[in-house]
């Protein structure tokens, strides 16, 4: 298949058997565009179906956002998890409105120059918002564009990487980028998934080296896999009368800027801490969490103070707070689970 075939089958399926009503579809806004797009990065349609409206009612315009403190992006964020994309939407507003008179640029370039958007999101605000030819290479589209194409470069290597980028910008269609830019998002959601692709269904199956060769599971290749650690800490959930200490986590590292139990490096640590502390605790069923590039058990240590004791010196810096407004903060989604138990009541 020709680079002209193929853009133009992709166009024509799209158009009827893409997704379609989504509710960032159907606007050229950059803002919706982008806080989308930047919800999509690392989360399901179906689960950016529940947070994209709430986000929108909190924070209507990128004006709204810009001016609300980072606590509050946070709260909305809480539970989407990667919680660096809410801090680099924050900054990013800030930047448009500080540096670029509140309005978004209207390029690829210009967009992929702000903070938290990478070539390939700038490059689908570009052709939604403006029409721009700039192609897009998020992990789903790699896998429809090596699957079609057999392309047998080894992912893990720049070089390779850039090969196919150059490919991808080569297949662009001269216009109707924004449809044949949905439409390879959606193939690869919807269609050339990674393990059990439905060729029958997809309208590049004729055309498909990788499906020729009969192993289209095999593609895109890429052999430097990401070697998962574990590790493993303690979380004190100190409570006196009706309420709990929380703790900012530092702007760094894990949950960064979240408010979360304070974190004690092991059990034993934390046994140590508390060995002379008035009143009692209890150790909870550890909680299993996985972060980008490792599984973090979590032994959560529930210990009730007297109601008049002071705050034991070895408990980090923070505040008490009421359930409630615990609950209204950006909480690293399994704290949240955890003071939502019914043990807090
Ligand atoms: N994933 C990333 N961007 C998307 C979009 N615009 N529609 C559906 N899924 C997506």
């Amino acid at each position: 298949m020709t680079a002209p075939g193929l853009a133009a089958t992709v166009v024509r399926w799209q158009r009827r058997h893409g997704r379609h009503g989504l509710p960032w579809q159907g606007t050229r806004d950059p803002y919706r565009v982008w806080l989308s797009e930047v919800m999509l990065q690392q989360t399901q349609v179906s689960t950016v179906l529940d947070y994209y409206p709430r986000f929108l009612a909190r924070f209507p315009d990128l004006a709204a956002l810009a001016a609300a403190p980072l606590d509050d992006v946070f709260a909305l964020w809480s539970g989407l998890g990667y919680y660096s994309r809410a801090r680099n939407l924050h900054r990013c507003a800030q930047v448009v409105v500080a540096e670029h008179g509140g309005r978004f640029p209207a390029t690829r370039a210009g967009l992929q120059a702000l903070p938290g958007i990478g070539r390939s999101t700038a490059a689908a605000i570009a052709a939604f918002c403006f029409g721009e030819r700039a192609a897009i290479l998020d992990g789903n589209v790699k896998r429809v564009l090596t699957r079609a194409l057999g392309f047998e470069g080894d992912l893990a290597s720049a070089t390779e990487e850039r090969r196919l980028w150059a490919l991808a910008e080569s297949l662009l269609p001269p216009r109707d980028v924004d449809v044949y830019t949905q439409g390879l998002m959606d193939l690869g959601a919807t269609v050339c998934s990674a393990r059990q692709p439905d060729c029958a269904r997809c309208p590049l199956a004729p055309a498909c080296a990788a499906r020729a060769a009969g192993t289209p599971e095999r593609y895109p290749v890429k052999t430097r896999t990401l070697r998962r650690g574990r590790r493993a800490a303690a979380l004190l959930w100190l409570r006196q009368g009706g309420r709990l200490w929380l703790v900012q986590r530092p702007p760094r590292g894990v949950w960064a800027g979240l408010w979360s139990l304070p974190e004690f490096a092991s059990v034993e640590a934390l046994q140590q801490a508390t060995a002379a502390w008035p009143g009692q605790g209890s150790w909870l069923a550890p909680v299993q969490h996985a972060l980008t590039h490792f599984d973090w058990t979590l032994h959560p240590l529930a210990w009730r103070l007297p109601p008049r004791a002071p705050l034991p010196p070895e408990v980090p810096r923070g505040r008490w707070l009421t359930p409630t407004q615990a609950l209204a903060l950006g909480l690293p989604a399994p704290v949240r689970r955890l003071i939502e138990a019914p043990a807090m009541a």
